[in-house]
């Protein structure tokens, strides 16, 4: 077909690609992609020391606080009552140490979270799994010589996940990134009688500096070396495939990408290759560069929407978001 079309059969000026551009109307009638709050999640920090009705402003987040539980409860009701349908947890305890014991305590600032959103809200309540938020040396492990042990973490990533289904989370998100992870939650889950809380693994995330606003707002830097003994290399593509056909065989319900907009390539084929329910993570960085062009006047808010466009015209189903409140035109 464009064979034809480039050996001059139908050409300029019978096609004329700018009549269909002429007027709005029918630009809306063809527009091949949309985003909307429907297809947006947005992550909520719960700080134990946060007090109640006085949200902490993260420095290297502007527009973005760190909750009480109950405020973060209140918010994400605001959210909801604005259209928003999920939304990601993320918690700062006030106790940490070698194995994270926070993050499994069943009276923890997440588990207290999501009781509470299930009471109060019909969103979709996603628990991001993993030990950084809540070690003392800041890795997503157990450290022994230095070193994150894979198959010694697994076990706290299976029990961290049991004590959010316990509290009625719906779904599971492990970001640690150890081998083998998908499957020990899921039997984690199912000796449980979880077997229908849905798995979403990041699956694709990348050893980036686009989270370093995060580490900020989690206090979560690792107090020795870095990630990239279990982070991807940014390098890498076919590894990538790899990886997300390893979660998809050990029982994950849907994959997530991380960070988004420098990872296009990677969301493209992995929503080509695995027809999987796809989730693209724009990443704190991501947030903390447009939200610093928009500020400083470089460059004008409609940014956000290319942006979040592209990750959906590249496969993404869904995004999860720091935009969600200015979009809504909340605060
Ligand atoms: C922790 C985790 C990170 C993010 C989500 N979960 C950071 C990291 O791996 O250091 C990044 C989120 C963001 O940057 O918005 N496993
Ligand atoms: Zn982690």
């Amino acid at each position: 077909m464009f064979k034809k079309l480039i050996d001059g059969d139908i050409m300029f000026p019978n096609i004329r690609m700018r009549r269909m551009r002429t007027d709005e109307r029918i630009r809306a009638m063809f527009r091949e992609t949309n985003v909307g709050i429907e297809d947006l999640i947005y992550p909520i920090y719960i700080k134990e020391s946060a007090k109640d009705g006085q949200p902490e402003e993260i420095s290297t987040m502007p527009g973005q606080y760190r909750y009480s539980v109950n405020d973060a409860i209140d918010f994400a009701g605001v959210l909801e009552d604005s259209g928003l349908t999920s939304t990601i947890l993320f918690g700062i305890p006030d106790h940490k140490d070698e194995v994270g014991s926070s993050a499994y305590d069943s009276e923890g600032i997440i588990q207290q979270t999501i009781r509470g959103l299930k009471e109060q809200t019909d969103l979709v309540v996603l628990g991001d799994v993993c030990m950084c938020e809540y070690t003392d040396h800041g890795h997503c492990g157990i450290i022994k010589d230095n070193y994150v042990q894979n198959d010694e973490t697994l076990k706290y990533l299976s029990k961290i996940a049991v004590s959010y289904a316990d509290a009625g989370v719906d779904v599971i998100a492990p970001s640690d990134m150890m081998d083998g992870r998908v499957k020990a939650i899921r039997e984690g889950l199912d000796a449980n009688d979880y077997i229908n809380t849905p798995i979403f693994s990041y699956a694709a995330k990348y050893a980036s500096t686009y989270y370093s606003p995060f580490r900020e707002a989690a206090d979560s830097t690792p107090s020795f070396g870095d990630r990239k003994s279990y982070q991807m290399d940014p390098a890498n593509f076919n590894e990538a495939i790899r990886e997300v056909s390893l979660d998809v065989q050990e029982g994950t319900d849907a994959i997530i990408v991380k960070p988004a907009l420098a990872y296009l390539d990677v969301l493209r084929e992995v929503k080509q290759t695995f027809k999987m329910p796809t989730i693209a993570y724009q990443v704190s960085g991501e947030y903390s560069m447009i939200t610093a062009g928009i500020e400083q006047g470089y460059i004008t808010q409609d940014l956000l929407d290319e942006t979040l466009l592209s990750i959906k015209r590249a496969g993404a189903d869904m995004i999860i978001s720091y935009f969600v409140p200015q979009l809504l035109g909340i605060e």
